[in-house]
């Protein structure tokens, strides 16, 4: 049983807690957090409370560390972890900037110490079973990818927590960061981007909806519009069911993925191809991949085990996390400010 130290027991931290407790591979070492008291039915299989991630760090017998602390400072926190040479799975993103970023994916190569990050997503049965048809060229060359996030964060969102209403907290850098990384993870690295926000609905300081152009490395070209305004059922979450605290609705999709011999709708997994050559003439088959319904964040601790055992490589390392960093900041670069109309 490996044993799993979580730093930072807010909103997800208590999510990882609940699964190192659930988990028949890892137990709880510890957690540290020095803004929330310690927490009895944490602790009551025997793990302590720290002060703080020194305090953390200093248990001889801490296999792994999860690091669940707000962005900012996922870069000191995860140096930290990764100079006590302890494996280290590190929320997404990465970091709030790319020389951050780099810090990190930077520190793991060089101290050769495994750095996983949390870019749960990659670990979605869908996800997999989608790249895998893609890379199998099921569909053909991918030619054109249309994807949305379109959601409606209820107003307590903003009210528990002021800051969302500010730039920086708004859906280009919480949530296309995930958007992104699918996007990437299914047709491969994104190499420009064009981009528009408007804060028309909310009028907050922050976007409150986008519309986004992706050029990807092969030649594919992709929209993707997000709005946390929109009573729309077209986002991962809502599609997918991977987290039961959404509403759900399965037979819609959020990702449109079109090659050149047939096409893929995530996450129902409905691909369309043309046996005989494609034409808008003739009739497409339809067939259905499965994909085993789980909860990734449940799959990434597993994963997160195997590779503190050395069983196995971080499946989204530092460097592929950067780059996902790297145009989810040029989208929100090239958007600028929200416009108000
Ligand atoms: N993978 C996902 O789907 C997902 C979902 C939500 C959040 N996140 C990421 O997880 C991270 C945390 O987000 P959250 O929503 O849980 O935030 P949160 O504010 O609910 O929790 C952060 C916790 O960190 C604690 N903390 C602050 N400074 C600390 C320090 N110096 N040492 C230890 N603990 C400290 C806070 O007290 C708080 O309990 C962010 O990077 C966020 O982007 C990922």
């Amino acid at each position: 049983m490996m044993r799993i130290g979580v730093l930072g027991a807010g909103r997800i931290g208590r999510r990882h807690i609940d699964l190192i407790r659930q988990s028949t591979e890892c137990v709880l070492a510890g957690v540290a957090d020095p803004f929330r008291p310690a927490d009895a039915a944490t602790l009551s299989g025997g793990a302590r409370w720290h002060a703080d991630l020194d305090a953390l760090l200093s248990d001889p017998g801490l296999d792994g560390i999860i690091v669940a602390t707000p962005n900012e400072m996922h870069v000191e926190h995860g140096l930290a972890c990764l100079a006590a040479g302890i494996p280290t799975l590190i929320e997404k993103p990465i970091a709030s900037t790319m020389a951050g970023g780099l810090a990190l994916a930077d520190a793991a190569e060089q101290r050769g110490i495994p750095l996983l990050v949390g870019h749960h997503r990659r670990h979605s049965s869908h996800i997999a079973v989608a790249r895998a048809a893609i890379r199998a060229g099921s569909i053909g060359d991918v030619v054109a990818v249309s994807g949305t996030a379109l959601f409606c964060k209820p107003s307590d969102y903003f009210t528990g927590a002021p800051w969302r209403a500010q730039p920086g907290g708004g859906p280009l850098l919480i949530n296309l960061v995930h958007e992104i990384d699918d996007l990437r993870a299914l047709c491969g690295d994104i190499v420009g981007v064009q981009a528009v926000a408007s804060s028309a609905k909310r009028r907050h300081a922050v976007e409150d909806s986008a519309a986004v152009v992706l050029e990807f490395s092969s030649g594919a070209l992709g929209t993707f519009t997000i709005s946390d305004v929109a009573a729309a059922p077209w986002s991962w979450e809502q599609t997918s069911g991977e987290d039961p605290s959404y509403a759900r609705y399965p037979s819609e999709d959020c990702y449109l993925i079109a090659g050149t011999k047939g096409s893929l709708a995530v996450p129902s997994m409905r691909m369309w191809t043309a046996a005989d050559g494609p034409s808008w003439h003739e009739q497409m088959e339809l067939t259905v991949l499965g994909a085993e319904p789980a909860d990734p964040l449940e799959r990434q601790l597993a994963h997160f085990c195997a590779v503190v055992r050395g069983d196995a490589s971080p499946l989204v390392t530092g460097r592929d996390a950067v780059e996902t960093l790297r145009v989810t900041l040029a989208v929100v670069e090239a958007a600028g400010p929200p416009r108000q109309h």
